[in-house]
């Protein structure tokens, strides 16, 4: 696996792999790898002659006080993980590198960006689509592939795609959990023992309304109003949001009949964690 911190060697190692023919599936990351991750490493290498993987824990998308500094880095055994699934290159860019001092220039999907997770956490979505456009222009890939378990981030970027003409497609993969439920993600890393128990509660909120739509509810209201139930169970966990909308504009529905997803976001601990299920069109 080549390692490249530069812009300039990412082109260079795209070009060489192009050259041979091979089509180019992209998988961005922060890093702190976990078995979501590989799931789309996986998918890449499944779906495209060669993979490009990155790792860059992108400043723009962390808020003054959320957790930029803290967030985990595992650089050599993330490389390890990489190498194990074959990926051909992984950028690992610095902030300088992708940030040269004076970068001004963002993109702003908009309203889309500013709901959900983009409500509660202003700016986050600024920064995503514009490190992830970033990354498009510089592997140009056929193929990008992202996870579910992101599902707002993934409308945004759906639209920035869209929006801008990015020629690829982006592939989205289910969720992968742990085998009680939870959602894998490299933020679990700062949950205690304990909180790991109680943060299933998200999980459980989200079956029991799948369940409630299985047994024929499908009014947005009654089923919100069932989740949040499970929810306050456990009344140390704070919650962000809880609910149902249209996947691609986030939009709220009042009703799951043409299909739904269903989202909550709660801090459990020091954690904020995020959660979702999408409801097939009945
Ligand atoms: P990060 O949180 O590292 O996630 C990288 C990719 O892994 C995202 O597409 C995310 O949806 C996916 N992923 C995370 N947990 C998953 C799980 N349990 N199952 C399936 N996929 C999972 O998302 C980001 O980084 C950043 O915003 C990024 C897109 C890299 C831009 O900075």
């Amino acid at each position: 696996m080549q390692i490249a911190t530069t812009i300039a060697e990412t082109r260079a190692a795209v070009a060489a792999l192009r050259a041979q023919g091979k089509s180019i599936g992209l998988v961005p990351t922060m890093g702190a790898l976990h078995e979501g991750h590989l799931s789309l490493v996986r998918a890449a290498r499944a779906a495209c002659a060669a993979v490009v993987a990155t790792i860059f824990v992108n400043p723009a998308q962390f808020g003054p006080n959320e957790d930029l500094s803290k967030y985990p880095r595992t650089f050599d055994a993330d490389c390890e993980l990489l190498r194990a699934e074959g990926v051909e290159l992984l950028f690992a860019p610095a902030v300088e590198e992708m940030y040269p001092a004076g970068a001004t220039t963002f993109v702003a999907v908009e309203p889309i960006g500013d709901r959900l997770d983009g409500a509660s956490r202003p700016g986050h979505f600024r920064g995503v689509a514009t490190v992830v456009a970033k990354l498009f222009h510089i592997v140009a890939p056929h193929k990008a592939f992202f996870g579910q378990k992101d599902a707002a981030q993934v409308a945004v970027l759906r639209r920035m795609v869209r929006d801008l003409d990015f020629d690829l497609e982006l592939v989205v993969c289910p969720t992968v959990r742990e085998p009680d439920g939870l959602a894998m993600s490299s933020r679990n890393r700062y949950l205690s023992e304990e909180d790991r128990y109680r943060a299933l509660i998200l999980h459980r909120a989200l079956r029991h309304i799948e369940a409630k739509i299985a047994g024929g509810e499908i009014e947005s209201t009654p089923l919100i109003r069932a989740g949040l139930e499970v929810l306050a169970e456990d009344p140390d966990a704070r919650l962000d949001y809880l609910r149902i909308v249209d996947p691609d504009t986030l939009e709220d529905l009042a009703d799951v009949e043409n299909g739904a997803l269903v989202a909550v976001a709660a801090w459990i601990g020091p954690a904020r964690l995020i959660d979702n299920v999408v409801i097939p069109p009945r």
